[in-house]
């Protein structure tokens, strides 16, 4: 199955990403998680992009769509993939089409559009603390750790975002807010668009999309 998860910073793509990845077993593929490992290796790429991620603007097209073409190149996506924080404009949409079909891979099966209200997004993003080591998401009040700021599964050390601060998450919804529009409309050209009412909890937003795979014929 391929998947797309779309949606305004902090609706809980990466959460929901988590859990379908252990449940379909297909590979959960985040741009920002990549983005945010070359940033802490100090890469090129990562020194390139830290001050941009920290502005909350987006990541030039040709810098991730490189990304993007070499991970779905790999062995693992053969069986589908889920792709959460790419593709964020049309430009991408349509680079992410041409790969596909380069890999001869056949197109997005679903784009999983989840919509959250504004209020829902400031608590969540916040909110949140991820660990250092995992990657794991928590949040301070909605999925709090068992030990203060010390991940549940690995014991590593959580953090806040750099680009959770109040300034930076205001840039991020604006950044969103403008280039949603035209991918949306991409998709829905396709009839591929499904929207998810993403203020539910996760648990409840993981039944609604299994009641719909099994719905498009997808399970
Ligand atoms: P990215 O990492 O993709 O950030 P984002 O899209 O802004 O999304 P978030 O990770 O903030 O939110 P989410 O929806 O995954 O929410 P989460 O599950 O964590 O991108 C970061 C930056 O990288 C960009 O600004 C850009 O600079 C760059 N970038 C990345 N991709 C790019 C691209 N394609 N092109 C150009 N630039 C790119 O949940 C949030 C919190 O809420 C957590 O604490 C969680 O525990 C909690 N929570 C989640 N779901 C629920 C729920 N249902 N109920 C209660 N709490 C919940």
């Amino acid at each position: 199955m391929k998947l797309i998860l779309l949606g305004p910073p902090g609706a809980g793509k990466g959460t929901q990403a988590k859990i379908l990845n252990e449940g379909l077993k297909i590979p959960h593929i985040s741009t920002g998680d990549m983005l945010r490992e070359e940033v802490k290796n100090q890469t090129e790429l990562g020194k390139e992009v830290k001050k941009i991620m920290d502005s909350g603007a987006l990541v030039p097209d040709n810098l991730i769509n490189k990304v993007i073409e070499d991970r779905l190149g790999r062995d693992d996506t053969k069986k589908g993939f889920i792709l959460d924080g790419f593709p964020r404009t049309e430009a991408q949409a349509i680079t992410l089409d041409e790969i596909l079909k380069k890999n001869s891979s056949g197109g997005i099966d679903l784009v999983l559009y989840f919509d959250a209200t504004l209020k829902i997004i400031i608590e969540r993003l916040s909110g949140r603390l991820v660990c250092r080591n995992c990657g794991v998401n928590f949040h301070k009040k909605n999925v709090p750790p068992k030990k203060d700021m010390i991940c549940d599964f690995c014991n590593g050390q959580l953090y806040q975002r750099d680009d959770d601060k109040e300034d930076t998450v205001k840039n991020r919804i604006k950044v969103y807010e403008e280039k949603i529009s035209p991918l949306i409309d991409y998709y829905q050209k396709q009839n591929k668009v499904r929207k998810i009412n993403a203020d539910l909890s996760a648990n409840e937003a993981y039944d609604i999309l299994m009641k719909l795979f099994k719905k498009e014929n997808l399970s």
